[in-house]
Parts: structure tokens; C-alpha cells; sequence
């Protein structure tokens, strides 16, 4: 067992070096000690950053589900795989062991046979954080289906997006989603999507809030009495190494959401390995990960790494804040979670409450704590360490990407010294480099730059769904021979990284990136709208929050301000989602736009900061006089 689960620093600068200098020996040693393959691979590793190409353990077969369940049940058949928490603490836990986790993807897998789902087609998957989520996730891998999550808040018109762009012929949905004291109508959002997507032909509903819902004949299907139909067993079907296991949508500074396609081994592998070692994860762990599954957080570190190493990983359909502040930190004594990973900006949410909320529970179980999505900042990191870990937990700050697949970036507890704030150190095999922008390597330390990524990793993102061309210009282009982030870093004297954001037009707002030009498109489509920016700013519980900057046609000007801001809004929300809403909106005469017409978002960014201390040269602006008249009626 060389090398798969890293106990101090020595080993980890040890096993670090191996990786760097033969990556292809060290991966296949992993790869061959720890899971099972159907067919060995004939090729390690053969890439080309300038294609980009990039196929890891080429020749092989496997199925991931093979490895995520069926191999676990001589061994792990009883053990919990799913602990799943409901909304209302009222309502009991389930536990959902490796055996029962089994029968029912392969009972979904033969439903999905059954409907007609055949290898390389592509399922939508529009599901609240119940059960069904990770098992229709699995029964697609089972059967080699290409699953497409769509995160369950997002809106028809994303999700209508999503679908078409993927050609998906199949949706698998609920009745309705609870969420706090809400529930939400998602078969709703489901029917006015397919308004516009002529391409599927079946709708399986899970049964959630026992809601009264329209069903369409001879396309929707209530899921469960085909559950009980459906066989229990199911013959995995034999995958390529390189086949798609996934397509995820992230959104992207321009134009459409970009479907990052992972394939399966290199998946696989580097999930796993990250998971076992990040999280320092043991044989009697509850491991929780507060993430959806809707995002890259949750595939890869609430399903395929947690069940790769045979964990328990708990799914939690509720809010922080329902029913009240306390419901984290009751169900880790509830449950004696032993891995904790969140978002900061829950974190900040919860930092604000009275701390009796935490002080109330038993967290003693606590080993490890784990952040990921956005920088982590100081006071959100004391707060953490000091009520959540009382001190004796460390904090591993996870810097990674939809499109990395895995974590990049990391403390590896009870190893790596951690320091507030920063990521720390590469994980292994993985080998950054900061970048100046004439395209020169920033070598040493005390240095800062653009991150990029010099050699590949198993489970890095292989192409976007359908244009391989904006794949390359996305992440390749920038800089010869490197994976470009889209983030900014520095490296501290002793080589720690710490992340300092992103350098493009991608917002990140409570973790959930966002791209300005999809923003200022809904928001350019309302009838009194001329133009719009948008930009981000410091904001206390979410990271950013976004400011819009808006001019109106002379039809807007005479119209109510506050309605026209909510209506603004409204838009955002029904075409993207609510998460995407505007903090503030100020109207504006004029955008400060450089001679060729572009807009000078770095002066917008700073007014909406409320810094106009050092705007820079504004002379060489088209309309320097705007700048003065925003900053006059900045909010
Ligand atoms: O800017 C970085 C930020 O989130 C971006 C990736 O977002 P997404 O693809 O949605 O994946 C989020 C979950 C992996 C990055 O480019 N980010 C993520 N983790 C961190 C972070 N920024 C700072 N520190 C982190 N730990």
C-alpha cells in the first residue's frame, strides 16, 4: 500500500518529488494497487497542451460503480455508504448501506435501460439532495450513460440551457424540493423548460413533497413504482478508460456555460487518492461534505471519492439555517461526524450568529475541517478553528475547479503546518507555476502571479461538451504549455500558496462562480435597459456580491426606480437564478469605456468597492467626465 495515504511532512516532500519526476509510474502504481480494473491500461500517460489532448491510462476498462460499490461487498456490505440527513430534523436519517446502495442503482440502472438509455447518451439529472441524486448518478455511470447535474436552484431557462446543449434525452427530477421552510415546485421549472428542448422524450419523477403536479403522458413517469419493477441486479457495462463520465456546467466569463466533460479513470483514480489523504479518511469515519451535488464539490467528494475508498459520506438535503443556526453542528454530534467540509461563506453566515449555537453541541468527533470555493478569510478562518475545531482540528483550505476534477491545492492535515488563509501546497503531482503577464514563469518565492498548472493530472477536464475549440482557448492559450486557472496566487517564503482570485470576469459569490457577460445579457434584455456592467464587491457574508451598473433607454428613465430594480432582478432570477441577483443597482448615464469601447471595469470595480482613492489615469478614457458623475451617485 506505497505511497496511498501520507502520515508527515518528510513522506509527503518524499512521495511529492516521486510524483513530479515519474508521474507515470507514480500513478500507476496507485492505479494498479487500489481499485479494480477490467482490462489493464496499455499507456500511462500520453498529452499535448497545445491540441489539448490528454488520455490517462489508455486501453483500460473498468466501471467506476465497480469500484464505488461492488467491490466493497464482501467486505463493507453492511457499512453505511449514504447517511442521508433530511431538511427536517424531524424526519429520521436514513442509512443506506453498500449493499442496499447497490441494489438500488442497479434498479434505477435497468429503469434507465428500460427507458431507452444506452451508452454515451446523455441524462439530465434535476434532482433535489434526496437519495436518488447520488443513485441516479451512479446508475448512469453503471450503464455508461454521460450524466448532466444540474444544480437543483438554477432556473428553467438554465436548466433548458443545459439540456440543449448536451442533447440530453432523458430528465430525472422530483415532484418538488424542500428547503428550509420552503419547498420549491422543480417539476414546474422542469415542464417550462422542455418548452424549449424537443429533444427529450422521458421525464422520471421522484416522489419528494408529495406536491400536486402535472404529468405529461407518455413522458413523465412517477420513478418509483418502476423502481419496484426493476430488477436488482445489473451487469455494469465495460467502459474505455477516456469515455465521458460526466458532463458539469460552469459558467465562464463570455457567452454559454462551458460543459466540462471528465472521463473515468484518471476521475476515478485522483478522487480517490485526494479524498483518502486530504481528509486523512479511516475505515470508521462519517465523512460530511456540505456541498450539492450539483457542483463539482459534490461529485467528486460527496459520491466517486468518499465511496471509492468505501466511506461513509453523509448527504444533507437542508439549509444552515433551518431550523435554526445550530442544524450543522446538531448533526455532526448526531451523527459523530468525523470530516467536516463547508464553504466559507457558510462559515461567515454562521460567524455572525450567537455562538451558542455551536456551543451547544458535541463536536469532539471532529478531525478535520475543510474549506473550498472561495478564499477563506482570516476571521472566517479563526472563527472556524477556534468554535468548530476548538483548535485540535485542522483546517484544510482546498483550492481546485469544476474543471480540475479533483483538489489541487491543499493542506494535508495532521502534515502540512497550515496557515490562515493559505492553500498551502501543491497536492501530489501536481506542479503550478505563477506566470507574469509578457508570459514568463515567476520562479522563487515571495512572488505573485497567475496560476497555471504545468503537467497534467488524472483528472483533469478533457475538453468542453461540443466545442473543443473554446476549450483550448479557455485554459491553453494563454500560456504555452500550461492549463491556465483564471486565478491569481502568490507563493510565500516558504512556498505556500495562497489564492487571491480571480484575474477574469468570473465573479465568485457565496462559492458559486458566476460570469458577468450571461448577467449583463439578462439584464440588457429588459425593455427599459440600454446597457449594463457588472462588477463584484467585498461583501461580508457572501465573499462578493454584485453591483450593476445600468443605463437606461429614455423609456426607463421616467419609470420608478425601486420597481425597475426589482423587475431587473426578477429577470436575473428567472433567467439564470436567484443566486445570480444584483446586491446593488445604480443607474447610470454613461459607462467608462476605453477608445476602442470597452468598459473600464477596474474603475467600476473600485467605485463599487468604495475605494476612488487611486483610480489610475482616466485620461485616456473616451468620457472621463462619466467616471466623476458615478462616483458622485455611487451606492
Ligand atoms: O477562484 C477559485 C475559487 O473557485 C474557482 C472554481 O470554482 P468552481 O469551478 O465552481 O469550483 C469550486 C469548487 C471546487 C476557482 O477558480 N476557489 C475554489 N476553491 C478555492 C477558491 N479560491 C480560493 N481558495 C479556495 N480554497
Amino acid at each position: 500500500m506505497s505511497n496511498y495515504h501520507i502520515k508527515h511532512l518528510e513522506e509527503y516532500y518524499q512521495v511529492y518529488r516521486k510524483s513530479v519526476r515519474n508521474p507515470e509510474a507514480f500513478w500507476e502504481e496507485i492505479a494498479e494497487e487500489h481499485f479494480v480494473w477490467r482490462k489493464r491500461w496499455d499507456n500511462v500517460l500520453s498529452w499535448d497542451f497545445t491540441k489539448p489532448e490528454i488520455k490517462w491510462f489508455e486501453g483500460a476498462q473498468l466501471n467506476i460503480t465497480e469500484n464505488c460499490i461492488d467491490r466493497h461487498l464482501p467486505t463493507r456490505g453492511n457499512k453505511t455508504a449514504i447517511l442521508f440527513e433530511p431538511n427536517d430534523p424531524k424526519e429520521e436519517a436514513e442509512h443506506i448501506t453498500y449493499r442496499q446502495l447497490h441494489e438500488r442503482v442497479c434498479k434505477m440502472a435497468n429503469v434507465l435501460l428500460e427507458k431507452g438509455v444506452k451508452k454515451g447518451d446523455r441524462v439530465c439529472i434535476y434532482l433535489p439532495m434526496i437519495p436518488e441524486l447520488a443513485i441516479s448518478v451512479l446508475a448512469c455511470a453503471r450503464i455508461g450513460a454521460i450524466h448532466s447535474v444540474v444544480f437543483a436552484g438554477f432556473s428553467s431557462n438554465a436548466l433548458s440551457t443545459r439540456i440543449n446543449d448536451s442533447d440530453c434525452k432523458l430528465v430525472i427530477t422530483s415532484d418538488g424540493s424542500y428547503r428550509g421552510s420552503k419547498t420549491i415546485d422543480l417539476k414546474g421549472i422542469v415542464d417550462k423548460a422542455l418548452e424549449a428542448c424537443p429533444g427529450v422524450e422521458t421525464v422520471l419523477v421522484a416522489k419528494r413533497i408529495h406536491s400536486e403536479i402535472e404529468m405529461v403522458p407518455k413522458r413523465d413517469y412517477w420513478l418509483q413504482p418502476l423502481l419496484d419493477d426493476a430488477y436488482g441486479d445489473n451487469v455494469a457495462e465495460i467502459m474505455n478508460a477516456e469515455d465521458p463520465l460526466f458532463i458539469l456546467y460552469t459558467s465562464g466569463s463570455t457567452g454559454r456555460p462551458k460543459g466540462m466533460v471528465h472521463t473515468t479513470a484518471g476521475y476515478m483514480v485522483y478522487t480517490a487518492y485526494t479524498f483518502k489523504n486530504i481528509f486523512q479518511y479511516r475505515e470508521d469515519d462519517v465523512y460530511w461534505c456540505t456541498a450539492d451535488i450539483g457542483w463539482i464539490t459534490g461529485h467528486s467528494y460527496i459520491v466517486y471519492g468518499p465511496l471509492a475508498n468505501g466511506a461513509t459520506t453523509v448527504m444533507f438535503e437542508g439549509v444552515p439555517s433551518y431550523p435554526d443556526f445550530g442544524r450543522f453542528w446538531e448533526v455532526v454530534q448526531k451523527h459523530k461526524v468525523t470530516q467536516f467540509y463547508t464553504a466559507p461563506t457558510a462559515i461567515r453566515a454562521l460567524a455572525k450568529e450567537n455562538l451558542d449555537y455551536v456551543e451547544k453541541y458535541d463536536l469532539s468527533s471532529l478531525k478535520v475541517l475543510g474549506s473550498v470555493g472561495e478564499p477563506i478569510n482570516e476571521e472566517a478562518w479563526h472563527w472556524y478553528n477556534n468554535n468548530v475545531g476548538k483548535k485540535n482540528s485542522p483546517i484544510v483550505d482546498t483550492w481546485w475547479q469544476t474543471e480540475t476534477g479533483g483538489i489541487m491545492i491543499s493542506p494535508i492535515p495532521y502534515v502540512t503546518p497550515t496557515t490562515p488563509t493559505y492553500a498551502t501546497l501543491p497536492f501530489i503531482g501536481i506542479q503550478p507555476a505563477l506566470m507574469d503577464e509578457n508570459g514568463t514563469e515567476i520562479k522563487g518565492n515571495q512572488v505573485d502571479g497567475r496560476l497555471c498548472i504545468k503537467f497534467p493530472w488524472p483528472s483533469i477536464a478533457r475538453t468542453i461538451w461540443g466545442n473543443h475549440e473554446r476549450y483550448r482557448d479557455t485554459y491553453f492559450s494563454a500560456y504555452e504549455n500550461m492549463y491556465f486557472t483564471g486565478d491569481g496566487a502568490l507563493r510565500d517564503a516558504v512556498g505556500y500558496y495562497r489564492i487571491t482570485g480571480r484575474v477574469d470576469d468570473v465573479i465568485i459569490v457565496s462559492g458559486h462562480n458566476l460570469g458577468t457577460a450571461p448577467i449583463e445579457d439578462s439584464i440588457n434584455e429588459h425593455p427599459a435597459v440600454a446597457e449594463s456592467a457588472i462588477v463584484g464587491f467585498p461583501h461580508d457574508v457572501k465573499g462578493n456580491a454584485l453591483y450593476g451598473y445600468i443605463i437606461l433607454k429614455e423609456t426607463g428613465e421616467s419609470r420608478d426606480k425601486n420597481n425597475l430594480r426589482k423587475e431587473i432582478n426578477q429577470q436575473i432570477t428567472e433567467q439564470i437564478g436567484p443566486i445570480a441577483k444584483l446586491d446593488k443597482i445604480q443607474f447610470v448615464s454613461g459607462l467608462p469605456k476605453t477608445r476602442s469601447g470597452k468598459i473600464m471595469r477596474r474603475i467600476l470595480r473600485k467605485i463599487a468597492s468604495g475605494d476612488t482613492s487611486n483610480l489610475g489615469d482616466t485620461s485616456t478614457l473616451l468620457n472621463p467626465e462619466i467616471v466623476q458623475e458615478i462616483m458622485d451617485e455611487a451606492l
